[in-house]
């Protein structure tokens, strides 16, 4: 239900599950902008809101809007698993997050970028040698993978099964705002973090024998130090960092060469000129935001954008959306890969700002770099429409099958 709406004659009315909507939500987002920032889900106490102002006020301020939420509909948490980081407060979420920061300034992350161009190469080639491939599986899956997992520490050997885990734990992300997930669904997620629990004690240990120089040792130290860090917050940091760092990117990667499909011009342009890989990497990240959709619980009452809020209320931010605000953005809906002064909320804002944003943005610039280099034309090698990602939370595709020149 729409405020404004109420006092006038036409409902608008915003279905995020409908696939046509979620296929092109771009003229709904421009409606409710206008009509309706503050869309209230008939039935439900879900709001959503579509400005880029008011997103950014709502994720500013944890202490009105916070980021612990009830589990889902039969959903059980199981008592030994603490909630990650994502999920807490300050001054929780400061203490867990101090714990990793290191890891991922733009020094450190720079440092990788020889090791992730490697990799990007050796996928490449690969693409090149079998001209047609599903661009998903063969290349946006296993790069992001690949490069967390030798950042935290984890055996090439291993890496497959992180994608599945992966993959579980993100299918239904999202999915118990708007009604009950699967029970079949909601048992792959449990299951997934139990193998990955029972995975990483072992992977502790041998850490605490024998440290290296990654990410699990790191941890292991500080839980060694005991008042800093539990084994099982331990546990449930390395399940976000590997579940946040693959599903994101791999989608970014997919929406990067779709979008540059979808506009010759653009790509011929990259192609020529290198300098802008850059921003266009940001340009993609506005124009095809990965993550479509933030969420929040109100824990007071509030305003927003004229409207009043009880508390409890969930509220989706439609990321999406404020990526595509005529106030923030000249001409939101032309794709500019040389675009300027792009305030483009794709990585959220506030205390929870992704954490993995200079390492998403590098390992997106260096592969665009390496496949513009090795390819000399990609074109998709089905017709349309693609499958859609099956969470509402991420807007791309499953498959993206291209047929590449090298
Ligand atoms: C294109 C790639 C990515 C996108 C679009 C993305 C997007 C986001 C967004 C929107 C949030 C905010 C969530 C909130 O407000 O509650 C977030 C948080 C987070 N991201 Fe990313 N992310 C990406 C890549 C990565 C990578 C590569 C990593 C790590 C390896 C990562 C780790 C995290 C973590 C740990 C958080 C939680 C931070 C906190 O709670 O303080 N992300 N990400």
């Amino acid at each position: 239900m729409c405020h404004k709406q109420s006092a006038m004659s036409g409902a608008f009315s915003f279905q995020p599950f409908d696939e046509a909507t979620r296929r092109n939500p771009f003229p709904v987002y421009a409606q409710a902008r206008r009509e309706c920032p503050v869309y209230e889900h008939p039935g439900l106490p879900v709001v959503s809101i579509f400005r880029h102002g008011d997103i950014l006020e709502i994720l500013r301020d944890p202490s009105t809007w916070s980021n612990v939420f009830p589990p889902p509909p039969g959903f059980v948490r199981p008592d030994h698993l603490p909630p990650s980081m994502i999920m807490v407060d300050p001054p929780e979420h400061t203490r867990l997050r101090s714990l990793v920061n290191q890891a991922f300034t733009p020094r450190r992350v720079r440092a990788l970028e020889a090791r992730i161009e490697h990799i990007a190469e050796g996928l490449a080639q690969e693409l090149i040698t079998r001209g047609r491939c599903d661009f998903v599986e063969a290349f946006a899956k296993p790069l992001p993978v690949i490069v967390i997992a030798e950042m935290i520490g984890v055996p090439a050997e291993d890496r497959d099964q992180f994608g599945e885990w992966s993959d579980a734990l993100v299918e239904n992300l999202g999915g118990g705002i708007l009604g009950p997930p699967p029970p079949e669904v909601i048992f792959r997620e449990l299951a997934a973090v139990e193998a990955m629990r029972e995975y990483f004690a072992e992977k502790a240990e041998q850490c605490r024998r024998e440290p290296k120089d990654d990410l699990l040792s790191a941890l292991v130290a500080a839980e060694l130090e005991g008042s800093r860090l539990t084994f099982d917050e331990m546990l449930q940091m390395l399940v976000l960092l590997l579940v946040a760092g693959n599903e994101t990117t791999r989608n970014l990667l997919t929406n990067a060469i779709y979008t540059l499909i979808g506009h010759p011009d653009a790509l011929a342009r990259l192609r020529a000129e290198e300098d802008l890989i850059p921003s266009a990497v940001e340009e993609i990240l506005r124009f095809a935001t990965p993550v479509q959709c933030d969420v929040r619980r109100l824990v007071r009452e509030t305003v927003v954008a004229g409207v009043r809020l009880e508390p409890e209320k969930v509220a989706l931010l439609w990321l999406g959306s404020a990526n595509r605000d005529e106030s923030v953005f000249t001409d939101p809906e032309v794709f500019d890969i040389a675009r300027a002064d792009n305030r483009h909320v794709s990585f959220g804002f506030g205390p929870h700002y992704c954490l993995g944003a200079n390492l998403a943005r590098l390992e997106t610039q260096v592969a665009l770099r390496v496949l513009l280099r090795r390819t000399r034309a990609w074109r998709l090698a089905e017709s349309e429409p693609l499958p859609l990602h099956p969470s509402l939370i991420f807007r791309s595709f499953t498959r993206l099958p291209l047929e590449v020149e090298g």
